[in-house]
């Protein structure tokens, strides 16, 4: 029985697999990485907030702490551990030092934990790519990262790498992060290069790159025909038509046909200012008791559990994995 089901759940996997070569083989250089969908868009930082399995608390606890490392680390914490520190982030957050924190206060933080998680991001890719420990990264040291090879010729032309842009692309980008045109990367420009999207500086460049990959005849604007692009060859009839009804309720804002830039502007590059406002709005339902509108310190440290992890927290998903195991 135990065997029978075994085989079942590898079978399915490796069946899964092969649909999802299948679908993701042929597709030139579609982009589908950690940072972007296939469509070319940027992830937002809240993708995974809420998904089929529900609402995933991780994301409110790095909106707090501003640091994957750190969320990680009060998962290990007791309750009591956990809540201490919280309080001590407390009258950071609040700026006006009135003891409550309010909306405005809240956001700001979150903002500024949105540019945190990113540095760390950049600092953790920094330290995979750099060969030489030299605390910056090269382009021959990013090609060796990012595509596995010494030289550019040895990239192929179709050749995407990690980061499911073509060299030429990559090479652009680099020229317009390298702000001091020294050929390196030191981690300011790294963090610009790897998460463009969170830069105002390099929108254009990404609203214009997203021009050079679909509008193929050139008008500054993108129709649904070059929307959908080389992704189209391989997908079914309902694929095309949820695409269409996305292009066309989501993406086309003023219902012209089109998407012309300031379009393009809200369909590729995520608003975090938007972003943080929801997170406000989901962190207040989920602590305002008495819905006056401001957290006071103690409401925040009562649903301490809503703003960091603790052991408390992971309790629940501790128990499932284990029943798993037990299952298998
Ligand atoms: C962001 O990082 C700085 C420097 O490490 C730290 O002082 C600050 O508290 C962090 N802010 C947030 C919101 O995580
Ligand atoms: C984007 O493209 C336009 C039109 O081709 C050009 O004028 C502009 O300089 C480009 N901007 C960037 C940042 O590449």
């Amino acid at each position: 029985m135990a065997l029978k089901y075994f085989l079942g759940v590898v079978l399915s996997y490796v069946l899964l697999y092969c649909a999802s070569a299948a679908v993701h083989g042929q597709h030139g250089h579609s982009v589908d990485t950690l940072e972007r969908e296939s469509d070319g868009s940027f992830r937002a930082r809240d993708y995974e907030h809420y998904s089929d399995s529900g609402h995933n608390s991780e994301f409110d606890h790095e909106a707090i702490l501003g640091s994957v490392r750190e969320a990680e680390e009060f998962d290990k914490l007791s309750p009591e551990e956990a809540k201490r520190r919280l309080a001590l982030l407390l009258p950071k957050m609040d700026t006006n030092g009135d003891q409550e924190i309010d909306r405005k206060e809240l956001k700001e933080w979150i903002l500024k934990s949105f540019i945190n998680l990113s540095r760390e991001e950049a600092q953790e890719r920094l330290v995979e790519a750099d060969e030489d420990r030299d605390g910056a990264v090269s382009w021959p040291e990013y090609l060796h990262d990012a595509f596995g090879v010494d030289t550019e010729e040895d990239v192929g032309p179709d050749d995407a790498g990690d980061s499911g842009l073509l060299l030429q692309e990559e090479k652009a980008m680099w020229a317009v992060a390298d702000s001091n045109s020294d050929g390196i990367l030191e981690l300011d420009e790294f963090q610009v290069f790897t998460n463009p999207e969170e830069h105002a500086d390099m929108h254009p460049f990404l609203i214009n790159q997203t021009l050079r990959e679909k509008d193929t005849n050139r008008d500054g604007r993108i129709d649904f025909n070059e929307y959908i692009g080389e992704r189209g060859n391989q997908q079914d009839k309902g694929w095309l038509i949820s695409e269409k009804e996305k292009f066309d309720h989501d993406l086309d804002l003023n219902k012209d046909g089109v998407i012309d830039l300031p379009e393009i502007h809200a369909w590729v590059i995520p608003n975090n200012d938007e972003i943080a406002d929801e997170e406000v709005d989901h962190l207040f339902a989920s602590a305002d008791d008495d819905h006056d509108d401001l957290l006071t310190f103690q409401e925040i440290l009562l649903h301490h559990e809503v703003f960091v992890g603790s052991e408390a927290t992971d309790y629940g998903s501790d128990l499932m994995g284990d029943h798993f195991a037990d299952e298998l």
